[in-house]
């Protein structure tokens, strides 16, 4: 009779959070979200409040700042725990992880402009692989098991065939950064080999773009943006000039690059999803992108179109390290995760729109 009642209230309880039963054995725990403040990490940080979960943001502010973190706030009404700390000083995580009750940790942090990681080597082998190192050690001294990393299509190296699959193995890499996920994922598969009772999900994103719908999130590029998206909303914005579109003559359809856009909001609800294949010990590794790929020419003239602006171009000559296109096979996602891109491309351009006009310096107040 206990065991019913137990039943009833369980499957009442399910109901009323409109949630899947498997759902409840990831409910309400204390997860410690590293680049938390950062363009990802805060999309996810309000989607694992509004999921129920105890958020911690460690991140040591060196491409963003706790106003994000204010602000995500703001949106969810419910408080995030902060620490402005180095994941590579391990004295400092040390202390914090003794601080806290971690059950899962959500790994964003680290460099990540392409183009950079090839003149500053040193520092993206250190705050990615070392970084990941020192908050991996901590995890073992704490007993933390469960994690799950930010990694990127760049791992699947330049040979590839399109879309890629989670089964192809990981490529030559052929920048620091690249490689530096490469190393960082196969420091979490050795480790789930010699710990089989860790469980780690490895997400590798495509190209995240857009913002939150309120506007009150959104990415936040220090300098100038490296990344098409930025760059064309600061040209739409008349913050800068004209956008360069690096090369016209790779073998696609109109001549220039096609990646796999998805929307960054999409992207933070995966990492919540993501959580439920934690209940399995071993590494998984999940593709995050929508499947369809759009040219650099595509996207300007949807950006055009969507918002009502122009957007002056110049077709330049290629940049160094792109590749043609690639685009994500996302079904182990779907089939695993439950998880699928949901919002369009206009979606994404008019929610980066109103995050630009709202916010033209960023989080700079
Ligand atoms: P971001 O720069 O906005 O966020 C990264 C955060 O990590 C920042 O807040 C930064 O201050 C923090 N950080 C960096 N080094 C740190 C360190 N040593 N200690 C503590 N904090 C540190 O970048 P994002 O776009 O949100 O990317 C998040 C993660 O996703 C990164 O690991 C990135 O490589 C990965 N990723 C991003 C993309 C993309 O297109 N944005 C694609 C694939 C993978
Ligand atoms: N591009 C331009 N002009 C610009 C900026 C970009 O034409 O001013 C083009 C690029 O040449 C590329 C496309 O737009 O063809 C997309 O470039 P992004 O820099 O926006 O994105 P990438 O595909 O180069 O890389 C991004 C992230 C990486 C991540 C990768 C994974 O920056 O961190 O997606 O798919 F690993």
């Amino acid at each position: 009779m206990r065991t019913y009642l137990c039943f009833i209230n369980y499957a009442v309880f399910c109901i009323y959070l409109n949630l899947s039963p498997k759902w409840l054995g990831v409910f309400l725990k204390n997860i410690l979200v590293t680049g938390g403040a950062g363009f990802i990490g805060s999309h996810t940080v309000l989607c694992l409040l509004n999921g129920g979960f105890n958020v911690s943001v460690v991140d040591n502010l060196c491409n963003s700042s706790f106003e994000s973190i204010t602000r995500v706030e703001s949106i969810s009404k419910k408080t995030v725990v902060r620490h402005c700390i180095d994941i590579t000083d391990d004295v400092a995580l040390a202390n914090l992880f003794q601080s806290g009750s971690f059950d899962v940790v959500v790994h964003f942090a680290g460099l990540k402009a392409v183009g950079e990681s090839v003149s500053k080597p040193v520092e993206y082998y250190n705050s990615n692989v070392y970084g990941t190192l020192c908050l991996l050690r901590q995890m073992i001294d704490f007993d933390v098991k469960k994690l799950v990393f930010s990694s990127s299509a760049t791992v699947y190296g330049e040979d590839a065939p399109t879309p890629y699959v989670e089964t192809l193995p990981r490529g030559v890499t052929v920048n620091p950064y690249a490689s530096s996920k490469a190393m960082s994922e196969r420091l979490f598969e050795d480790f789930c080999i010699a710990q089989p009772d860790m469980s780690v999900s490895l997400l590798r994103y495509f190209n995240p773009i857009g913002a939150h719908s309120s506007g009150l999130i959104g990415e936040n590029p220090l300098g100038v943006p490296n990344n098409l998206m930025p760059f064309m909303a600061q040209v739409a914005a008349g913050t800068r000039e004209r956008l360069s579109v690096f090369g016209g003559d790779y073998p696609t359809p109109d001549g220039t690059c096609r990646r796999d856009y998805l929307h960054v909001m999409d992207l933070a609800d995966g990492h919540v999803k993501a959580l439920a294949s934690l209940e399995t010990p071993g590494c998984k590794v999940f593709n995050f992108g929508t499947g369809n790929p759009h040219s650099v020419l595509e996207m300007i003239h949807a950006f055009e179109s969507v918002t009502g602006c122009v957007i002056p171009y110049d077709i330049v000559g290629r940049r160094n390290g792109d590749l043609a296109e690639f685009w994500a096979d996302p079904t182990k996602a779907k089939n695993e995760l439950d998880w699928v891109a949901t919002r369009s491309v206009e979606e994404m351009i008019i929610d980066t729109w109103n995050w630009q006009i709202l916010n033209p310096k960023g989080y700079e107040i």
